[in-house]
């Protein structure tokens, strides 16, 4: 298992791209299942989650091509049911779901266990496909999915968190092929939900209302090919900024979106990090010195539990007491013992995490858990004295694309080692 070696200190300097959005195109690639015609997916990213995406689409008897950041697919002959494992393995992988559903009438998909970050329940994904007409078991792991006939309804999607990113996705792709109307309320508003609508209306469904709590399908009989560029993820954008911040650099984020990033700017522009717009890219750097901030993640547009990790990171570089609420994933705070291994003062209260920061940091070997989780710890390593030793880095390739390279271009001495 590749492990990075950091050596702390550095202030990054320099420009980074950003690369396509992870979680935006795992839902469009399952999309481009609803059409036998090919789709053209562009700026993708390299990450080990979207090639096992495309192993899965492949199980489903669908052609996957890879030509740099460009992603072709011709689903033209496919079957009802996710490989076990495969599909077990990235919950992600849920939303296949859907589009199965909607072209075949039937999916049989495994259900996707916890994780790390908590409980990970899908009853409101199977609540919004029950709404449309399927019928639904659980038998030996699988959740099956069959209907005669799928037809539009109106339905409330809120959970106890809010809403549901990739069940709104699930239910937009399943709906775009039944007969009638469909309305969401209480969708998820994230803007990759937005970003997988304009994929579907480019392959000829009637999506209206994405990036607001109520969205409408009108459902169509056929879908057909389509071109897509995915929109630059704002949390590989986030988690940059935080590093510059951290190390008291700059960097210019090339391509980042502060429409879609509003809560972290905010956020980071309290903390003393200025984060400002050049043109198509956000310059960010320094406002002097680290203010405490408090943080509560919150569905879009409020701050994303994607970056709370980071965020923490950031805060125990901060003299005073900052506050860390998460409000979506019950035990996404994996990163806290870790952090402590670098000398973060940091106390778990419920939902909240009280960070007493300000101490200097210093370099540690530790533990990646979780995606987010192995960027915070590659950010304190960052500003940490001495070298800090990050395992388990596999989480992180699932996420960001080339981050030690990308790192390394902005001058930070980080190292990866691989093990086989
Ligand atoms: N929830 C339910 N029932 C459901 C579905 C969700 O109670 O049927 C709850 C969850 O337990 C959680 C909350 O609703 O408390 C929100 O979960 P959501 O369904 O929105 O999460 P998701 O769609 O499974 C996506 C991202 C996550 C990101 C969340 C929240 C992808 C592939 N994953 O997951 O990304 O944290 O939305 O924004 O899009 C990551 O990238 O590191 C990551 C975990």
């Amino acid at each position: 298992m590749d492990s990075f070696l950091i050596k702390g200190g550095v202030p990054l300097h320099g420009e980074v791209t950003i690369s396509g959005a992870k979680n935006a195109v795992l839902p469009i690639m399952a999309a481009t299942l609803l059409t036998p015609e090919p789709c053209v997916i562009r700026r993708v990213p390299n990450l080990s989650d979207v090639h096992f995406m495309a192993q899965i689409l492949e199980w489903l008897g669908a052609k996957v091509k890879f030509e740099g950041d460009t992603v072709r697919v011709e689903a033209r002959k496919i079957r009802g049911q996710g490989d076990y494992d495969l599909v077990r393995k990235m919950r992600g992988s849920i939303c296949i779901l859907g589009p199965l559903l909607g072209r075949l009438r039937k999916a049989r998909v495994s259900l996707p266990g916890g994780c790390v970050i908590g409980a990970r329940p899908i009853n409101l994904h199977l609540k919004g496909v029950e709404a449309l007409g399927a019928k639904i078991r659980i038998e030996a792991g699988y959740v099956e999915a069959t209907a005669r006939r799928l037809a539009g309804s109106a339905m409330f999607l809120g959970g106890r968190a809010g809403s549901t990113v990739l069940g709104t996705a699930n239910v937009m792709m399943a709906a775009a092929l039944a007969e009638g109307i469909t309305v969401i309320e209480s969708a998820a508003c994230e803007p990759e939900v937005v970003d997988l609508a304009n994929f579907l209306n480019a392959m000829g469904a009637r999506v209206a209302g994405a990036g607001s709590p109520t969205v409408t399908i009108t459902g169509v009989k056929q879908l057909h090919g389509a071109e897509h560029e995915v929109i630059p993820d704002r949390i590989e954008a986030a988690t940059f900024a935080i590093a510059a911040g951290a190390t008291n650099g700059e960097v210019t984020l090339k391509g980042a979106r502060a429409d879609q990033m509003h809560a972290v700017i905010d956020k980071l522009n309290e903390a003393g990090v200025r984060v400002e717009r050049r043109g198509a890219n956000l310059l960010v750097r320094r406002d002097g010195r680290l203010k405490p901030a408090d943080v509560t993640t919150l569905p879009y547009a409020g701050f994303p539990t994607d970056v709370q990790a980071q965020m923490m990171a950031l805060m125990t570089l901060t003299p005073g007491i900052s506050i860390i609420t998460e409000r979506i994933f019950e035990s996404r705070f994996m990163h806290v013992s870790e952090l402590a291994r670098l000398g973060a003062d940091i106390e778990i209260e419920g939902p909240s995490a009280i960070v007493k920061g300000g101490k200097p940091l210093s370099g540690a070997p530790v533990m990646a858990s979780d995606l987010r989780a192995s960027a915070a710890l590659v950010v304190a390593g960052l500003a940490a004295k001495g070298t800090t030793q990050v395992n388990r880095v596999y989480h992180i390739d699932r996420g960001y694309e080339n981050i030690d390279g990308k790192l390394r271009q902005l001058g930070a001495r980080i190292q990866r080692i691989e093990e086989s």
